[in-house]
């Protein structure tokens, strides 16, 4: 499903966006994009909210701070110790897709 334009995100922004019921974090690091679950998996807030480390390819929940690994879904931190689920990201001149199994 397409999501934006590759220009609506600037590096270092993340945006949520509901992919077919999936609620989905976008982030852009540098020209590339990462799209995991944005519900937090300790609680429910939304990752999408939290701040991105480029150059750890993280986003930080902002509720309790746990960061998460924006290619592996892993949390890097306590206190969240589940994974969110990683969406496959395709680029193309059209803009950014994200596929969602549903
Ligand atoms: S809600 Fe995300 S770390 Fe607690």
């Amino acid at each position: 499903m397409r999501l934006c334009d590759r220009d609506d995100l600037k590096a270092g922004e993340a945006r949520r966006f509901d992919v077919e019921g999936h609620p989905v974090c976008l982030v852009r690091i540098a020209d590339e994009f990462h799209a995991i679950g944005d519900t937090c998996s300790h609680a429910d807030f939304s990752l999408s909210e939290g701040e991105v480390d480029e150059d750890e390819c993280t986003i930080e929940c902002w509720k309790h701070g746990s960061a998460f690994n924006l290619l592996t879904g892993e949390p890097e931190s306590l206190p969240a110790t589940r994974p969110v689920p990683v969406y496959l990201v395709r680029v193309d001149d059209d803009g950014v897709h994200v596929e969602v199994a549903s």
